[in-house]
């Protein structure tokens, strides 16, 4: 073999790394600390198996600044921006200076308006610590992946993930909130997304979260609550109990798009195509199928129910709202490095 002098090998140092998106069933909303993304409350959620991303960082030591493409086009805008703010903490963290070649690939449906944020930080974060020679543990890496989105924070972790808003303000902050496993192994439910064809959301999270915060009358009461419904969450998870997990997380999310929708002015992301899809959740409910909603900053409807029922709940809302599509997805795994590959 031959020999590989050091700028070679630097030249040649990349990772690759593929992370799933989730979806919580307590949810994240509102920041007390913009700059540090820090919660307001802690959040639970399921990784799912559907949807991964993937994301190879390479060092480019010769290059004058980073380049980043998302599905094979060069990035602009505030992706971008994000993308290359991150590398910079990241830098900062590992005390490097070299620029980067970021490529990140969804594989979510194009338009489909479903958060790739979760799945794409948490790939970011992977792949970035390993390439500038980072060594995170699992909690530190979920900190680190909560710094691009909270909810990627989740993401590091398979199947049940909680995330702690943490306490105090500054370093102390940011040491307490980070992600970890909630332990479930028996409890292996389907969770039907029913797709929604309703145009680019008019709001990002980002600004609808401030907003809502800062003006909602609502929010402080839906934050008091969101705490009792982890702990009843917590016992349900435990227990395995589908339906009670169903109720806490519709009521949880129900209360959220409630804060947003008194906030001044209102955030309404919920469509007619929704509220159709949430009667026929109801609609299944009576008939007899535990069937239960959540949904995030979107229109899109994500409905949970024992994998016996899923192929029922998917018809049932493909047929609720004209263009509806239904994918189903289980609980999936954390965030890996792809061996070999981009290294
Ligand atoms: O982390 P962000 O900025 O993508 O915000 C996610 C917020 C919700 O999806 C609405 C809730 C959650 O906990 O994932």
């Amino acid at each position: 073999m031959e020999a590989v002098g050091p700028q070679e090998r630097l030249l040649d140092r990349g990772a690759t790394a593929v992370a799933h998106p989730n979806i919580a069933l307590i949810k994240y909303w509102g920041k007390r600390d913009e700059r540090l993304i820090i919660p307001y409350v802690d959040s639970l959620s399921m990784t799912l198996d559907v949807f991964p991303t993937t994301t190879t960082v390479r060092l480019s030591p010769g290059a004058r600044a980073d380049s980043v493409s998302l599905d094979g086009m060069p990035a602009s805008g505030e992706p971008k921006r994000r993308v290359i703010a991150f590398l910079e903490l990241i830098r900062e963290l590992a005390g490097r200076a070299e620029p980067a070649v970021v490529d990140t690939r969804n594989t979510v449906p194009t338009g489909a308006g479903l958060a790739s944020s979760a799945s794409g930080f948490a790939a970011l974060a992977l792949a970035g610590a390993a390439a500038y020679g980072l060594d995170l543990d699992p909690t530190a890496l979920s900190r680190l992946a909560r710094r691009g989105s909270a909810s990627a924070s989740r993401s590091i972790f398979g199947s049940f993930a909680i995330c702690h808003a943490g306490r105090g303000e500054g370093a102390a902050a940011d040491l307490g909130s980070y992600a970890e496993p909630v332990p479930v192994p028996d409890f292996d439910p389907a969770l039907v997304i029913a797709l929604v064809n309703a145009g680019p959301k008019a709001v990002s999270s980002r600004a609808a979260m401030r907003r809502t915060v800062e003006t909602s009358p609502l929010y402080q009461a839906w934050a008091t609550s969101s705490k009792a419904d982890l702990t009843d969450m917590r016992a349900a998870l435990r227990g395995g109990d589908l339906e009670a997990v169903g109720e806490i997380a519709e009521r949880n999310a129900l209360g959220m798009h409630a804060t947003m929708l008194a906030a001044r002015p209102a955030v309404r992301y919920l469509s007619p195509a929704t509220l159709a899809v949430l009667d026929s959740v109801l609609q299944l409910r009576a008939d007899g199928v535990p069937a239960y909603a959540t949904m995030d900053a979107g229109p899109n409807v994500k409905v949970l129910c024992h994998r016996a029922d899923a192929a029922r709940v998917a018809e049932t809302v493909r047929g609720a709202a004209p263009g509806c599509s239904a994918v189903t997805a289980r609980r999936g795994p954390g965030a890996r490095l792809r061996p070999g590959a981009g290294q």
